[in-house]
């Protein structure tokens, strides 16, 4: 039996509550959803919940309401799901990439600052990589100085926090996904949060068909609505996240102390920072050898991700200076630390390691 990569749970409480909304009628959009809306906004300290279909739609609604298009640039990290800049192609915009800081695999402020200087960015989305915030009190500042938007893709943090603040509140607005690998599932689905009246505005008119009234479209938009179903998923999800991140911290911290002694590098959580592990990310430099053994062992593991965003077919042509996001996508890998994974199985994977290591 393989200890898998992720294992979403959806309890009983979940499954009876989709059933009262299948049973209700209102399976589209609905009150369901503004309850979720609501109760997700309040968790990230944040005045508006806008529901979307999934992250990536979330991502491009919000850069819309900002306005971002056709001539425009955005700013972001080259070691992402593609789904980040992907994003800021949809609107017309392009995106350009600074490079990581390789302690946190996030986007580091110094490469940011030159890159944003040199391209006159319109906007800068950092990425919260596996869980953990991006160092954002300078990339606040050179926001501020620039006098542009932060839009933070947050698909992998829910619940991290950067002083005590959650991430979801560090920007202008921020967007989140609930894809089932991630720290709370509704199988599909995303949401986008902001304390800005124009943004909410905004963005909830462009997921729904521009719509303002009933039949009345003040914009173009798209058909990114969260469906009532997911919704219900997503409010129990959302009270469980608490102690799905506890687990998920606990499980980090054991896997940590074993794998210190090892070849692996262990992932670093900075102070004042609270690393919510979507990923427990470890850096070798022999990765394939240790994934086949890790396989053999029955040990679930995967890369995220192979290659930069810059690197994918789908961005032939950018030229982009990242060497420390190249040099992590050849050596970063990804160990089990969801919920389920149980002190047995953190020991297995420990010894897994260390008897690599003797081989
Ligand atoms: C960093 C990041 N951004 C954006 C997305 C897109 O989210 P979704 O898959 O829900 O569209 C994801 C998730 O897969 C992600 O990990």
């Amino acid at each position: 039996m393989t200890i898998p990569i992720a294992n979403p749970t959806i309890s009983e409480k979940a499954k009876a509550r989709v059933e009262a909304v299948l049973d209700s009628g209102m399976i589209a959009d609905g009150p369901e959803v503004r309850k979720f809306e609501d109760e997700f906004a309040d968790y990230c300290e944040v005045e508006y919940g806008v529901a979307t279909a999934n992250g990536t739609a979330a991502l491009h609604a919000a850069l819309e309401a900002l306005g971002i298009g056709e001539g425009d640039t955005v700013l972001t990290t080259p070691l992402s799901f593609v789904a980040t800049a992907n994003a800021i192609r949809f609107t017309g915009a392009k995106p350009v990439f600074a490079d990581i800081n390789p302690e946190t695999y996030n986007l580091d402020p110094d490469a940011a600052t030159t890159v944003a200087r040199k391209h006159d960015v319109d906007a800068i989305m950092p990425v919260h990589l596996y869980g953990l915030p991006v160092a954002m009190n300078p990339i606040q500042d050179l926001a501020s100085d620039l006098d542009i938007p932060i839009v933070e893709d947050a698909a992998q943090a829910h619940g991290a926090t950067y002083g005590g603040d959650p991430v979801g509140s560090l920007g202008d607005v921020a967007c989140f996904s609930f894809y089932p690998t991630k720290n709370m599932t509704t199988g599909e689905g995303g949401m986008i949060v902001t304390n800005r009246d124009d943004i909410f505005e905004a963005a909830s008119q462009f997921v729904n068909h521009g719509r303002t009234e009933s039949y009345e479209h003040a914009m173009l938009g798209h058909n990114f609505r969260m469906t009532s179903m997911a919704a219900a998923i997503g409010r129990v999800q959302l009270d469980r996240l608490p102690e799905f991140i506890e687990t998920r911290r606990e499980n980090a911290a054991k896997l940590t102390e074993g794998l210190t002694e090892t070849s692996v590098a262990t992932p670093t959580e900075p102070d004042g920072l609270k690393h919510v592990y979507h990923q427990y990310t470890i850096r070798t430099d022999s990765r394939d050898e240790l994934q086949d053994h890790l396989d053999d062992h029955g040990v679930g593991n995967n890369v995220y991700y192979p290659k930069c965003i810059h690197e994918q077919p789908a961005y032939d042509g950018i030229k982009v200076t990242a060497p420390k996001g190249e040099a992590a996508a050849m050596e970063v890998l990804s160990l089990p630390v969801h919920p389920s994974v149980s002190a047995d199985d953190r020991n297995w994977i420990i010894e897994s390691i260390q008897d690599y290591d003797t081989e």
